[in-house]
C-alpha cells in the first residue's frame, strides 16, 4: 500500500456589515472577509471518522461530527484549527465547512470551480443551521467586500470596493443559535415583512455610500433597531451598540444571527475609540476589510 493520501484546506471568516436575516429571504447584504480564519488537514487512518482539534484532542460535538460525515467518510483523521469563536458571527461553521471542501478536494487531487466550492459547502453547513442564506460561505471561500443576494437561480455575488474604514470589534461573551434565531424570525414572518423589507433598502443605501463612514454609521444603527425589532437582539448587545457610539464610532450593530455574539462599530480611526472603550473596561479589535482572495 503507498503511503496514506492527505489534504488541507483553508478559509477566513466573516463579518456582516448589514443585512443580516433578511437576505435569508432574498434581500441583498454586505459582508467582509476577516483576517482570521480555519484550517483543516486530513489524513487516512485506519478505522472510524476521527474529529481532532489542533493538539489531536477529539471534538465530540455531535453537529460539528455530523458536518464533518456529509463530506468524509470513514477512515480519515480530520484535524480543525480555527481562530473564529465559535456562535459569535463571526462564520465559523462557514469557515469551516470551505475549509473542509477544499482539504477533501485537496486530498482527491481535485480542482474545484467556485460554484463547486461553495455547493459543497453549503450542503455542509446545512448541518449546522437548517436554512442558511449562503452568505457566510460565499465570503469564507473568496474573502474581501462583497454584496450577497440569494436568488431561485443561485447566488448572486457582488464585489465591492474595498472601503478605507475599520470596524471595531466587540464580543458579547454570549452564544447566538443561528439556527434558533432563523426559525424564530421565519416564525415572525409575515408580520415582520416590512422590517426585513427595510434592512434590505438600508443595505442599498450603505453600497451608495460605502465609502463614508458617517453615512455608513447611520445605517449600521438603524439596521440594528431594526434587528432589535425582529427580536434578535439582547440588552448586552444593545449596550455595546450604544458603549460604542458614546466612545466614538459613527455607529454600530450586531452583526451574524444574533442572541449573542458580537458588535462591530465603525470608525475611520479605531485607535481613540478602542481607548475609550477599553477606558470603560470594554476590549475590542480591529477588523479591516481586506482584498479577496486570488483564487476565490
Ligand atoms: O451568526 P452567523 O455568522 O451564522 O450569521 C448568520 C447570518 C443570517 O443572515 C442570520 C443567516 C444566514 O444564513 O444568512
Amino acid at each position: 500500500m503507498g503511503s496514506p493520501l492527505t489534504g488541507r484546506g483553508s478559509a477566513g471568516g466573516k463579518l456582516i456589515l448589514c443585512g443580516e436575516h433578511a437576505v435569508v429571504y432574498g434581500h441583498p447584504a454586505i459582508a467582509l472577509g476577516v483576517d482570521r480564519g480555519t484550517r483543516v488537514t486530513m489524513r487516512e487512518v485506519d478505522g472510524a471518522l476521527r474529529v481532532v482539534d489542533a493538539d489531536g484532542h477529539a471534538l465530540d460535538d455531535p453537529r460539528l461530527r455530523e458536518a464533518v460525515a456529509t463530506l468524509i467518510p470513514e477512515g480519515w483523521e480530520v484535524r480543525v484549527s480555527s481562530e473564529l469563536p465559535i456562535g459569535r458571527g463571526m462564520g465559523s461553521s462557514a469557515a469551516l465547512a470551505v475549509a473542509l471542501v477544499r482539504a477533501e478536494a485537496d486530498a482527491r487531487g481535485l480542482t474545484l470551480t467556485a460554484e463547486g466550492v461553495h455547493e459543497r459547502a453549503f450542503a455542509v453547513e446545512r448541518k449546522f443551521h437548517g436554512n442558511p442564506s449562503g452568505i457566510d460561505h460565499a465570503v469564507a471561500a473568496r474573502g474581501g467586500v462583497v454584496r450577497y443576494r440569494r436568488t431561485l437561480e443561485g447566488p448572486e455575488i457582488t464585489p465591492l470596493p474595498v472601503p478605507d474604514w475599520a470596524l471595531v470589534v466587540l464580543d458579547s461573551g454570549e452564544e447566538g443559535n443561528t439556527a434558533a434565531l432563523v426559525a424564530g424570525v421565519g416564525a415572525r414572518r409575515p408580520g415582520i415583512d416590512p422590517l426585513l423589507d427595510r434592512i434590505g433598502e438600508v443595505v442599498t443605501e450603505a453600497e451608495k455610500h460605502l465609502h463614508d463612514p458617517v453615512a455608513v454609521g447611520r445605517l449600521l444603527l438603524e439596521n440594528h433597531a431594526l434587528l432589535v425589532a425582529i427580536g434578535v437582539s439582547t440588552p448586552r448587545l444593545n449596550d455595546l451598540v450604544a458603549a460604542a457610539v458614546q466612545c466614538g464610532a459613527t455607529g454600530a450593530k450586531l452583526a451574524g444571527a444574533g442572541g449573542g455574539g458580537v458588535v462591530i462599530a465603525l470608525t475611520a480611526d479605531p485607535a481613540p475609540v478602542l481607548a475609550a472603550l477599553r477606558a470603560r473596561g470594554l476590549h475590542g479589535f480591529v477588523c479591516r476589510p481586506s482584498p479577496a482572495r486570488a483564487e476565490a
